[in-house]
């Protein structure tokens, strides 16, 4: 992370003030340091440049930390499906089987073949519709930043296909979060990797729970984070404590008759930001003034299973066949 973050941090579970010790920096980027907060002494790490701000006491199921664990060790059990995984040529592989390939050469450090066959995966796993519609968007979102200034945080970074495109594209400050770690630090190498991480902060928090301090953000993105946010309770709230300026946020809503992909939405307690009606009622509940820009609909279709990796997913949602509503919620 960079310095210029220390002043617009405080401490995510009781909101004082943090005293920072920097054990090792690199110019304006701080690679380790302890953050203490004064008013309850809870200490906050930064680990290989990545600060940690989580707190106890919010259920969080980190899929990234879970998904690698459970496939290294059924790799390391299973030593003849990695070597089919690995020895398959690519377009013979279903997309789900070529997404896990991809994820194993990056473990492997083979960064330029991983992104090639992800591409290729991530191009097979989705509808025509369904990539144009989030192309779009990413554009939209883009166009949206050019004339502004200063850091952009990004909620619920993931693999960071969002950061990555606003760093190629804009020249801000990017700063990616995410409450997993472990994504964190592969969106670290990655970075480095393709040389993209100069402008890029990491860090790692809980967004229902952040550790900014109230206004100190002018501009909040997020590429499907908040159909990804489970139990979002006050989420809304603490964003609109937290930002000063704008929030743009990718999103996409199911039709409300659908009760294939509704009984899933509700029991991983995704319902109130993945329909059009209950998400803008929140946003206004909330504080914010929320806007609906680049309607677009799409059809959207369950991501493909593995055949190698018998079983594994790419995507929860859907699990049947639906027409997605696509847009940029553009809320201040
Ligand atoms: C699939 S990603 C969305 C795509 C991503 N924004 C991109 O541009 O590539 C969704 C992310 O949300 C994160 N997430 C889920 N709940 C969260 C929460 N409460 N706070 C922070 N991150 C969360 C997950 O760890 C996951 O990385």
């Amino acid at each position: 992370m960079h310095r210029y973050l220390m002043e617009m941090l405080q401490c995510p579970a009781c909101r004082g003030d943090l005293s920072w010790t920097i054990d090792d920096a690199d110019g304006e980027r701080i690679e380790s340091a302890k953050a203490t907060c004064a008013a309850c002494g809870t200490a906050y790490p930064v680990r290989e440049g990545i600060g940690v701000f989580l707190t106890s006491g919010l259920e969080r199921e980190d899929l990234w930390e879970e998904t690698e664990t459970e496939l290294t060790r059924y790799l390391r059990e299973h030593p003849e499906v990695e070597a089919r995984l690995m020895g398959a040529v690519p377009d013979a592989l279903s997309p789900a089987d070529l997404f896990y390939r991809a994820q194993l050469l990056e473990g492997r450090g083979d960064y330029g073949e991983a992104a090639r066959l992800a591409e290729r995966a991530l191009s097979r796993c989705y509808t025509p519709g369904y990539l144009a519609c989030h192309k779009s968007q990413i554009r939209g979102l883009i166009d949206r930043l050019r004339a502004g200034q200063g850091p952009v945080v990004d909620l619920a970074s993931g693999r960071g296909a969002l950061v990555e495109a606003m760093v190629r594209e804009l020249p801000r400050p990017v700063v990616a979060t995410d409450f997993s770690p472990r994504i964190l630090r592969r969106d670290r190498r990655w970075l480095r990797h393709f040389g993209l991480y100069d402008r890029v902060s990491l860090l790692a928090f809980d967004a229902r729970r952040t550790p900014f301090r109230d206004g100190a953000v002018h501009t909040l993105t997020t590429n499907l984070g908040l159909p990804n946010i489970r139990q979002p309770g006050e989420l809304l709230r603490e964003l609109r404590r937290i930002v000063a300026g704008m929030f743009l946020a990718i999103t996409h809503f199911y039709p409300e008759e659908d009760e294939a992909n509704g009984r899933l939405i509700r029991e991983a307690g995704l319902a109130s930001l993945l329909y059009r009606r209950s998400t803008l009622a929140e946003f206004a509940g909330a504080g914010w003034q929320v806007d609906v820009a680049n309607s677009q609909h799409a059809p959207a279709a369950p991501t493909p299973r593995g055949e190698i990796l018998e079983g594994a997913g790419i995507d929860a949602l859907p699990v049947a066949e639906t027409s997605l509503e696509w847009c940029l919620l553009v809320a201040r």
